[in-house]
């Protein structure tokens, strides 16, 4: 049984047998809301989304429901437009591990929800964006929208309603910046992922310059549970402006990494709780709210509650929900170092500050971390960041600087240890998991 704190929707039938298959899922009650939802007006469709609260679960949190609303419909006696809805399932922010898992454990109910979505926005035809790297996902995803046609949720006339939908399910060549959701439009026409200028938004000129709506797998995986429950029931859950449950993941040094769907609001504390702890003899140094893009918290924001407003008012971003746990034995500037390179490599050089900036943040970072830096190095790396931080091109670029310039509010003194020392003061094979016999396999 679950934890009373965790309130399973999303993962219930994660360890059922097969959950993957059509039958299982169908089993459990799976098409029943896309049932409903064909009989409802597409319109109630749209304002049941916006009543639940339900916010986008791909990083930023903005509202679902209001999101669908900005597509302009055609009015009375005008060709419309042709619509679509894109899935972003490019999850490569790091530690963020939740959308691969949903969509290997149970693929139906993402494609159950791109349905409902679609039904709702107008659109004819939608697209699953995936990286190209998880094979396995890509596969599974296909034997389910395979699955979906074969049983008439898909296709011409779905169950008798008149409602046409195609879904395509489409392999990136896998990049990072093919996550934000302007790049991906450009790769999915075949181009490179590069951000594009807005306005327009996707909203008004996506793909193939027609209104398009572009969502996280999670915040369309959680449609089916909505029409089938109610606006209430998932209003029920949560906190006052983050409604819901949602999946976060937990890695790093804690004895039981792994998603928990918990309400938003719930805190590192509980999920700690939940999780076993740190690893055995160990105690929290510093973590990830939302993946390595979030600004880094400490042990003094055990409590803090983990919804938008919340992990904002700390100071940082609730982000993707990656929580990336570290304990007192990693160095933080090494850590950093790494996420820092991680953000130099994935750059696509569209813009100066971010493509030469990451460059140099990685130059000063590993000077500082093998200790033949100084207190100049240090200023110098804040300069750098200050010439990225909201002159970049894309959130990507404002990313990058997120984890530089919290360790240094947060940890200033492990930066001057290393110059101080001429060299890293840490042991880094004892920050390894498989180090600790505390740690479950
Ligand atoms: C560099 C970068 C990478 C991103 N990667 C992803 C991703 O892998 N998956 C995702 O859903 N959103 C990603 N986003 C956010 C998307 O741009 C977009 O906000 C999101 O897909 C919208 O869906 P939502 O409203 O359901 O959250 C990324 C943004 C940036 C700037
Ligand atoms: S911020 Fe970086 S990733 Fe974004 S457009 Fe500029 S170079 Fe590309």
């Amino acid at each position: 049984m679950a934890h009373p704190w965790l309130t399973p929707v999303l993962s219930d039938d994660w360890d059922a047998d097969k959950p993957w298959t059509l039958e299982t899922y169908e089993h459990s009650g799976g098409y029943d809301a896309l049932k409903t939802a064909l009989a409802m007006d597409q319109d109630a469709v749209i304002q049941l989304v916006k009543d639940s609260g339900l916010r986008g679960r791909g990083g930023a949190g903005f509202p679902t429901g209001m999101k669908w609303g900005f597509i302009p419909q055609a009015k009375d006696g005008e060709a419309a437009k042709p619509h679509y809805l894109v899935v972003n399932a490019d999850e490569s922010e790091p530690g963020t591990c939740k959308d691969i898992p949903l969509m290997m454990a149970t693929p139906h109910t993402l494609v159950e929800g791109v349905i409902i979505s679609s039904f709702a926005i107008r659109a004819d035809h939608a697209f699953i964006y995936v990286r190209g790297e998880v094979l396995h996902v890509v596969r599974r995803l296909q034997r389910a929208v395979q699955e979906a046609y074969l049983a008439g949720h898909l296709g011409k006339n779905i169950h008798g309603s008149g409602y046409d939908l195609e879904l395509t399910v489409h392999a990136g060549a896998g990049a990072y910046i093919c996550g934000e959701e302007t790049a991906l439009l450009d790769s999915l026409e075949g181009r490179r992922g590069q951000p594009r200028l807005r306005p327009p938004f996707p909203a008004v000129a996506g793909l193939y310059a027609a209104p398009t709506v572009i969502n996280n797998v999670e915040s369309i995986a959680s449609v089916p549970s909505i029409v089938k429950n109610g606006a209430e029931w998932f209003a029920s859950m949560g906190t006052e402006k983050s409604k819901g449950m949602t999946l976060y993941s937990l890695s790093g040094h804690v004895k039981r990494p792994g998603q928990y769907e918990a309400p938003l609001g719930i805190t590192l504390r509980q999920l700690l709780q939940i999780s076993g702890g740190m690893r055995e003899g160990h105690e929290l140094k510093f973590w990830t709210p939302g993946g390595s893009s979030t600004p880094i918290l400490t042990a003094e924001h055990l409590d803090v509650p983990l919804d938008y407003e919340g992990v904002g008012a700390a100071g940082s971003m609730l982000g993707t929900k990656a929580l990336q746990v570290f304990d007192e034995t990693t160095c933080v500037v090494r850590a950093v170092l790494r996420w820092t390179e991680f953000y130099k490599h994935e750059s696509c050089g569209k813009c100066t500050p971010c493509r030469e900036g990451t460059w140099w943040l990685v130059q000063t970072l590993a000077r500082l971390e093998n200790g033949k830096g100084s207190e100049a190095d240090l200023e110098l790396l804040l300069d750098q960041c200050d010439n990225i931080l909201g002159r970049a091109f894309c959130a990507l670029g404002d990313g990058a600087t997120s984890p530089i310039t919290s360790s240094i509010q947060y940890f200033r003194e492990e930066y001057i240890a290393h110059f101080t020392a001429g060299r890293c003061p840490f042991d880094h094979a004892a920050s390894t998991v498989f180090e600790t016999a505390g740690a479950t396999p």
